[in-house]
This record gives structure tokens, C-alpha cells and sequence, in this order.
């Protein structure tokens, strides 16, 4: 075969060796096989000296123009290459910012929690301080301190859980008083306290009654608080938490540590006072209890009953919750259910 027909099929051979090379390796091959040192077109030339003096010319430029378009397309191939593998990698490694979001489950505060937060707020608005005290209690302070001493029938009110001898898990708020006041610098100012929690009694849990619930406690102590500032305060709670239109109505009670005991009711939301199921027909619901702080409670703390005196309440979270909201079972507060719970959704403030 002459050289021309030779560098014709290397042309031929060449171009689609390139064009078929599938990654910068192989195309490095080629690209070596076919104008490297000891390439394809260098054998081309070492085989002048067979050809006619007079043709060398033209083989020459062939060979150079043949190495020519063989680099063109070696570096246009490699281009496409590179690009290939970017597009590849890309389509790879792409995120679809299209996808929709994972929508995130936002939970909805606890009824008895709005109720809490809500008459935390309103009592703070009214210069009192929020106290937290231990839910393992000690005797002394869920009973002694607060004029309940051992073997007080007023005990067995409160049938309780014991945790050995002398700690039980309280079954009040009530001993939070207590500690408040022993710790409270009178001189300085009078003392006004909430101290919400939870409270525990050995109870059966039916629809009514739960062994534990949500309590919030009430103590105000200075000079000359009577049961006057008592009535007022709680009107306000009232009338906050039940309506602007409530009545109430306070009724003699007993409890150990105030004296005298008092209960308030109000007057119901639901058939305003003409009597119906809710509030038994009476026309009147009972929402907590309060007193004037028994003088041996304040004496306990090292008060001294003649120079101050006090006012105290306590009333149920879930009481105002069920009320509230007209729940009819409390084990819903404490039995997990999220159809239950997301019926409480409210704007967050
Ligand atoms: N500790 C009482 C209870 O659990 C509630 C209570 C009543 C608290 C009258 C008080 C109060 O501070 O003055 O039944």
C-alpha cells in the first residue's frame, strides 16, 4: 500500500478511534498511538527514504496536516470529556430545592398549662412573685407547719403517698407557704405569692378524681391584710378566668391552716344562676378554697400573728380547666391523646 493510501486509512481509523474513546484515559491512548513519539504518523515519516524524492514534500505535509487535525480533535474530544463528567457529577450530586418541605409538628400548649400561664401572668400583673417548691415534701412542711400536726384527723382528708417516714409526695400546694414565708424579709416588703404544681393523693381515678392534679396556691401576708382584700382578690380571679359578668359568693369552710375558712363559688357560666346540670341545679359553682392564715401558721413560720396577718387560697387548675372548657372526664389531661389535646390550639402570644 503507498503512503498516501496508508495516511488515508490512518485518517479514517484515527478520527473514529478519538471519536469512540469514553474517557480521558482511553483518549490519552489514542492520542499517544497516534501522534506520540513513537506514534502512527512518526512510523509514517521514518518511511520517507521509500518514497519518491520528489513526493517527500507532500507526504510531509500530509503527515503535518493529518497531526493537525488529529490534535484538533484529540483536544475538542477531551473538552466534550471533561464537560461529560462535570454534567455527570452535577446530575449526580443535584438537589431538587423543589421538593416540598417536611412540615414540622408544632405542638399546642396543655389546657390545664394555658389556665396556669394564664393566671400566672394576671397574678404577676398584680405585683405577686411565682414560687416553685420540692413535690417530695417533707411532713413538716406538708402538714406540721401548716397547723396539721401528727394524728390530725384533717390528715386522713389527704390519704397520701408516702415515700418513707417522714416524705411523701405532697398532697398540696399549701406547704409552699410555708417555706416562702420562713424565708421572706418582712421589714422589706410584704409578701405575695403563686406557687402552682402538681399535688398527689392516693385516690381511684374515675372521671372525677385523679391521683395526681395541678394546684395553685395563693399567699398574701403584711400588715392589716383581712378578709376584705381576700373577697376583692378573688373576685378579680373570677371574673377574670370566668367572665366579667360572674357573681360569687364566699361560704364558711374549714380548713386546718386558715381561720376563719371560706369557699368561693360562682355563679354559673352556663345557665347564669337559674340552676341546670352543670352547676347541680344550685345556680352555683365552687371554684376553691381560702382563709385568713390560721395564726399557729404564721407563728410556725416565725411571723409574728400579732403584728401580721395573711390571706391564703388554693384552687385546681384542672377544676378551672374542666370548668373552663367544659371537659367532662380529667383522665383526658393525663392520658396523651393529641385529638384531645390539639382541640386547646391557640395563637401563641
Ligand atoms: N390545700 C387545700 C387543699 O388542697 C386548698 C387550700 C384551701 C389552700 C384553703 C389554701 C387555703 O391556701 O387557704 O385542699
Amino acid at each position: 500500500m503507498d503512503l498516501f493510501d496508508r495516511l488515508k486509512d490512518l485518517r479514517e481509523q484515527g478520527l473514529a478511534e478519538i471519536k469512540e474513546a469514553e474517557s480521558e484515559k482511553s483518549l490519552n491512548d489514542v492520542r499517544v498511538k497516534l501522534v506520540g513519539k513513537k506514534g502512527d504518523l512518526t512510523q509514517i515519516l521514518h518511511q520517507m527514504k521509500d518514497v519518491a524524492p520528489e513526493k517527500r514534500r507532500e507526504v510531509g505535509q500530509k503527515v503535518n496536516e493529518l497531526r493537525d487535525l488529529f490534535n484538533e480533535n484529540l483536544a475538542s474530544a477531551k473538552d466534550s470529556l471533561i464537560e461529560k463528567a462535570i454534567e455527570a457529577r452535577l446530575e449526580a450530586e443535584k438537589i431538587d430545592v423543589t421538593l416540598p418541605g417536611r412540615r414540622k409538628h408544632v405542638g399546642s400548649k396543655h389546657p390545664i398549662r394555658i389556665i396556669q400561664d394564664d393566671l400566672e401572668r394576671f397574678f404577676i400583673g398584680m405585683g405577686y412573685q411565682v414560687v416553685q417548691g420540692p413535690e417530695i415534701e417533707s411532713e413538716h412542711y406538708n402538714f406540721e407547719m401548716l397547723n396539721l400536726p401528727k394524728d390530725h384527723p384533717a390528715r386522713d382528708m389527704q390519704a397520701t403517698f408516702y415515700v418513707d417516714a417522714d416524705h411523701l409526695l405532697r398532697s398540696q400546694t399549701s406547704p409552699v407557704q410555708a417555706r416562702t414565708m420562713e424565708k421572706h424579709d418582712f421589714d422589706k416588703s410584704d409578701l405575695k405569692m403563686i406557687s402552682p404544681g402538681k399535688v398527689y393523693r392516693r385516690d381511684d381515678d374515675d372521671a372525677t378524681h385523679s391521683h395526681q392534679f395541678m394546684q395553685m396556691e395563693g399567699l398574701v401576708v403584711g400588715k392589716n391584710i383581712s378578709l376584705s382584700d381576700l373577697k376583692g382578690t378573688l373576685e378579680l380571679v373570677a371574673k377574670h378566668e370566668f367572665g366579667q359578668d360572674r357573681e360569687t359568693r364566699l361560704r364558711p369552710s374549714y380548713f386546718p391552716f386558715t381561720e376563719p375558712s371560706v369557699e368561693m363559688d360562682v355563679s354559673c357560666f352556663e345557665c347564669g344562676g337559674k340552676g341546670c346540670a352543670i352547676c347541680k341545679n344550685t345556680g352555683w359553682i365552687e371554684v376553691l378554697g381560702a382563709g385568713i392564715v390560721h395564726p399557729n401558721v404564721l407563728s410556725a413560720a416565725g411571723i409574728d400573728p400579732a403584728v401580721y396577718s395573711g390571706f391564703a387560697f388554693g384552687l385546681g387548675l384542672d377544676r378551672f380547666a374542666i370548668l373552663k372548657y367544659g371537659i367532662d372526664d380529667i383522665r383526658d389531661f393525663y392520658s396523651d391523646d393529641v385529638r384531645f389535646l390539639q382541640q386547646f390550639r391557640q395563637e401563641e402570644d
